[in-house]
C-alpha cells in the first residue's frame, strides 16, 4: 500500500518521480503528490486526490521549475479520507520540509496531542503529518536531517517507510523504514529510493535492500545507511532480474490481460532449472536436507489468493512428502498462540513479499523456533529477507491488483517444494517423481491451449452475464481452492457477489441459495482420476440443476458425462488430477476479467484495494 519514490541526481526530478509513481500506482491510487527542490532552491509541492492522472493535470497547468531532488507518493488511504489535504507530501518547518509515508503510525494520536499542546496546527487528518511535524521540530534543534530522523523514528510505533527532503539540503533525500518496504537504486551519478524496484527499474537494475529499522541518506551517486542508533550498516546488493519492458502493458488492454497471457511463461520460468533427469532439485534448498528429514509438520501461511495456492499445495505436500500440513490465514495465525516447534517448517507464500499480515506471522513463527521458508515473487522484498530460505516464483512483475500469473506460479513452486522434500525424505517413488516432472514441464503448453481455444468463448460468456448479481463456484479436492479463487477474483474486480464452496458441503447449507437462473461454476475433477469423486461432482451438478441453477462446468476434454447436465462447458486439456487446478483456474481468471470489462470497470485498479497490503 502506498508507493514511494525518491530521487537525487543530475536529471529533472519531476519527470523521474511521476514516471516512478506511474509504475507504483498499483500499490494505491487514492491520491498522489510530489515535492521537488526547484532550481531556485525552494520546495515546490503539488498533490491531488484521485489517480495519478489528476496530479499530471495539475502539473501541466501549474508546472514545477526544474529541480534535481525530490520525493513522490501514491496513496492508499488509512488515516483520513482521500482528499487533497490528506494527500502526501505533508509539510513542516515553515513549509521547507516535505515528508511522505507508507504504513500506519500506531501512537500518532498521543504524539499529535503533544504537538498540539505546543501550538502546532494540523492541516490534515493523517498520521504522516504528525511524523512531518516531529521531524521538523527535531531538525530545528540541530539542522541535521539524518539526526532528526534518528530522534523521531525511535518514538514511532507501528509500520512506516518515511522519506523527507528539506530546502536547506538540495541533493539529499533521507528515508527510514520499519515493517514497511524500501529499496535503493544505484544509477550513474544518481540515486533512487522506492517502495519496490519498479520505481526505478527503467533507470537502473542495480539495487540495495534497506533492512529493518534502518535510516538511509541518498545523495547523487552516494548512499549512507545506519541503524536507528546511528551505527553504519552495509546494505545488501542485488540485481533486478527483469527490465522495465516487463512491467509495461506492451499493447495489452490492461495489465491483468497481459498477466493472464503470461501464465504459461510464469509456470515455465518457475520450473526452469529445477528439474534434473526427471528429479526435482530446487538449488535454493540445498543444505536443508537434514532439516527436511527431521520435520514433523508444515504450516503454510498466506493471505487472499496466495492462501488459496497454499490450500492447493497442501494436497501435493501431503501426497508427495507425506508430512501433515496446516494452511492458515496469516492474520489468524499470529493472534491465537500457535503451536510450532523447531521441527515445524513454516512456509509463507506472498507475491509482493511485503504483506504485513504474512510478515508478522513469519516473524512470530521464527520467534517460536520454527524454520521459515518463503515462496515469493519479488526480489529484495521483506518476507524472503526475514526467512531462513526462499524459493522464488519467477512470474515476473505483477502490476494488476488482482493476482493471476503469480497464483499459478505459487502452486508450481509449492509442487516443486513437495517433490523436493518428498525425494529428500525418501517418500517419493522414482516413477511418481518422473511423472510429476513431466506433468510440470507440460503445463505451460496446456495453459496456452486454454488461452488459444477457450478465451474468446469465456469472454463471450462473461459479456452475456454482465448483469448477473451473484455467481457461485463449486469444487472438490484440489478444485475446492480453485472455486474459492474464482469467487475472490470475481468479487474483487467486478463487484459482484460471489462465493466458493466445497461441492460436498452444498447439501449442508449453501444449496438453499440455489434458485432458478442462479449461475454456478463447477470445477469438475477428471473422470480418469478418482472415478467416485467425478461421479459425486456430477451428482452435485444434477442436484443444483434440478433446482434451476445455470451450470457452467470446467471439465477436461473428452469428459462427456458433464454434457447432458451443464449449460456451458469450458474445456481444459488432460492432466493428472493434482495438476488440474493450474489449468482450471485459467478460465476463471479470464471470466472475472471479461465480466469486469463488460461492466466497464477498471480491471487493474479495483475500488478500495491496493496491490501490496503493507498494513495490518
Ligand atoms: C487477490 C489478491 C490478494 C493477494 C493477497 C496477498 O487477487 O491479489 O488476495 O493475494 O493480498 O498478497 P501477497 O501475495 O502479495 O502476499
Amino acid at each position: 500500500m502506498c508507493g514511494i519514490v525518491g530521487y537525487v541526481g543530475p536529471r529533472d526530478s519531476q519527470d523521474i518521480l511521476v514516471a516512478g509513481l506511474a509504475r507504483l500506482e498499483y500499490r494505491g491510487y487514492d491520491s498522489a503528490g510530489i515535492a521537488v527542490i526547484d532550481e531556485g532552491g525552494s520546495l515546490a509541492v503539488r498533490k491531488r486526490s484521485g489517480k495519478l492522472a489528476r496530479l499530471r493535470e495539475a502539473l501541466d497547468t501549474d508546472p514545477i521549475g526544474r529541480g534535481t531532488t525530490g520525493i513522490g507518493h501514491t496513496r492508499w488511504a488509512t488515516h483520513g479520507g482521500p482528499t487533497d489535504q490528506n494527500a502526501h507530501p505533508h509539510l513542516a518547518d515553515g513549509d521547507r520540509l516535505a515528508v511522505i509515508h507508507n504504513g500506519i503510525i500506531e501512537n500518532f494520536s498521543e504524539l499529535r496531542k503533544e504537538l498540539q499542546a505546543e501550538g502546532v496546527e494540523f492541516l490534515s487528518d493523517t498520521d504522516t503529518e504528525v511524523a512531518a511535524q516531529l521531524i521538523g521540530r527535531a531538525y530545528r534543534e540541530t539542522g541535521d536531517l539524518v539526526a532528526a530522523f534518528r530522534a523521531v523514528v525511535n518514538r514511532l510505533d507501528g509500520a512506516f517507510t518515511l522519506l523527507a527532503t528539506h530546502e536547506d539540503h538540495p541533493g539529499l533525500v533521507v528515508g527510514a523504514r520499519r515493517n514497511s518496504p524500501l529499496v535503493i537504486g544505484l544509477g550513474e551519478g544518481e540515486t533512487f529510493l522506492g517502495s519496490d524496484v519498479a520505481a526505478f527499474v527503467e533507470h537502473t537494475r542495480h539495487a540495495l535492500a534497506v533492512g529493518q529499522d534502518e535510516i538511509v541518506a541518498i545523495r547523487p551517486g552516494q548512499v549512507e545507511v545506519t541503524d536507528f542508533s546511528g551505527n553504519a550498516v552495509e546494505p545488501q546488493p542485488f540485481e533486478v532480474s527483469w527490465d522495465a519492458a516487463a512491467a509495461d502493458k506492451g499493447g495489452w488492454s490492461s495489465f491483468m490481460a497481459k498477466e493472464v497471457s503470461e501464465e504459461p511463461e510464469a509456470v515455465a520460468n518457475t520450473v526452469r532449472g529445477r528439474i534434473h533427469d526427471g528429479e526435482i532439485r530446487v538449488p535454493e534448498l540445498d543444505g536443508l536436507d537434514d532439516f527436511f528429514r527431521g520435520i514433523d509438520r508444515i504450516v503454510v501461511l498466506a493471505c487472499g489468493t496466495a492462501y488459496y495456492s497454499g490450500l492447493v499445495g497442501k494436497y501435493a505436500l501431503e501426497k508427495w512428502a507425506r508430512i501433515p500440513v496446516d494452511v492458515e490465514l496469516a492474520h489468524e495465525f499470529r493472534y491465537r498462540e500457535p503451536i510450532v516447534s523447531a521441527s515445524t517448517l513454516v512456509v509463507s507464500i506472498s507475491q509482493s513479499g511485503e504483506t504485513m499480515d504474512t510478515l508478522m506471522a513469519v516473524k512470530e513463527a521464527a520467534r517460536l523456533g520454527a524454520k521459515t521458508l518463503s515462496i515469493c515473487n519479488t526480489q529484495g522484498s521483506t518476507i524472503p529477507r526475514e526467512s531462513d530460505a526462499v524459493v522464488y516464483t519467477h512470474a515476473g512483475p505483477e502490476v494488476a491488483v488482482a493476482s493471476t500469473k503469480a497464483f499459478v506460479a505459487q502452486i508450481t513452486a509449492l509442487y516443486l517444494l513437495a517433490l523436493h522434500v518428498g525425494r529428500v525424505r525418501g517418500a517419493l517413488p522414482a516413477d511418481v517423481s518422473a511423472e510429476a516432472s513431466e506433468q510440470l514441464g507440460a503445463l505451460p503448453e496446456k495453459i496456452q491451449w486454454i488461452l488459444d481455444n477457450e478465451q474468446e468463448r469465456t469472454e463471450q460468456l462473461a459479456h452475456w452475464m454482465a448483469d448477473t448479481r451473484s455467481v457461485l463456484f463449486l469444487g472438490r479436492h484440489v478444485g475446492y481452492p480453485i472455486a474459492l479463487e474464482g469467487a475472490l477474483k470475481l468479487k474483487e474486480i467486478s463487484y459482484i457477489h460471489a462465493e466458493g464452496f466445497a461441492a460436498g458441503e452444498l447439501k449442508h447449507g449453501p444449496i438453499a441459495l440455489i434458485e432458478p437462473g442462479q449461475p454456478v461454476f463447477v470445477v469438475v475433477p477428471s473422470p480418469r482420476g478418482s472415478i467416485t469423486m467425478h461421479q459425486k461432482v456430477v451428482s452435485n451438478i444434477e442436484e443444483i440443476r434440478a433446482r434451476g441453477a445455470r451450470i457452467i462446468a470446467i471439465a477436461e476434454q473428452g469428459d462427456s458425462a458433464v454434457l447432458p447436465s451443464a449449460d456451458e462447458v469450458l474445456r481444459i486439456p488432460l492432466a493428472s488430477p493434482l495438476f488440474e487446478p493450474i489449468l482450471a483456474v485459467v478460465p476463471l481468471h479470464i471470466f472475472a476479467m471479461g465480466l469486469a470489462t463488460a461492466k466497464g470497470l477498471d480491471v487493474d485498479q479495483p475500488r478500495n484495494l491496493a496491490k501490496s497490503v503493507t498494513v495490518e
